[in-house]
């Protein structure tokens, strides 16, 4: 576990935004319990989450995408170090130009945050009939339930698209949505029967 931990201190030094330690757990928990095999991630960052999915069973895969060149790099390195090359498919690219024809059991959105209605009807297209796509951030570290003024206006925009998602996938005909306060908000939307 030494080798996870590294990943965690690279990040905090660095300021790469990976998941918060209880959402993480959430996940992986949810993979496992679910018996996910196939996930695509929009955001790999510097690999961590897509590593600790991998490592929750030898026969899971990840694709991942990562538009950020310096991250995308620090992520090949650590998927090498990890050796799970073979089963973390990593790509160098803005999401909204990636398409892939493949299904997933998760499909997994950890990116920008005001993009993620689009993130979401481009995706949900390589979901499995059961799969699930789980989104984080979804409190933006308390900020999508403050009533105070919130002064930044680039952050200001960020929770209005936010809400916009939260209210997006309330009111979705096509999914159902459990949200969980856990980590920095996590929702879990399921296809209707
Ligand atoms: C919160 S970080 C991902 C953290 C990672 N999932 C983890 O927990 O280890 C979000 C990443 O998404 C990337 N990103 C944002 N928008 C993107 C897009 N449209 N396409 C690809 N990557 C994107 C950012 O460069 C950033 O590295």
């Amino acid at each position: 576990m030494v080798r996870i931990l590294e990943l965690e201190e690279y990040a905090k030094k660095n300021n790469i935004p990976i998941m918060e330690h209880d959402g993480i757990e959430f996940l992986l928990s949810f993979i496992k319990d679910n018996n996910v095999k196939r996930v695509l991630e929009i955001g790999s960052a510097i690999g961590y989450s897509a590593i600790r999915m991998c490592l929750v069973n030898d026969d899971i895969t990840v694709t991942t995408i990562e538009r950020d060149e310096i991250r995308y790099k620090e992520a090949i390195k650590n998927i090498k170090k990890f050796n799970l090359e073979s089963r973390i498919n990593i790509i160098f690219s803005d999401a909204f130009d990636v398409l892939l024809d493949d299904k997933y059991d998760l499909i997994f959105i950890d990116a920008a945050k005001s993009q993620y209605i689009k993130f979401f009807e481009k995706f949900k297209l390589n979901l499995n009939k059961n799969g699930v796509i789980i989104s984080d951030n979804l409190n933006f570290h308390g900020l999508t339930h403050t009533k105070d003024e919130i002064k930044s206006r680039n952050v200001r925009g960020i929770v209005r698209k936010l809400n916009n998602y939260i209210d997006f996938l309330k009111d979705n005909k096509e999914f159902d949505t459990a949200f969980y306060d856990i980590g920095d908000g996590i929702s879990i939307s399921k296809r209707k029967n």
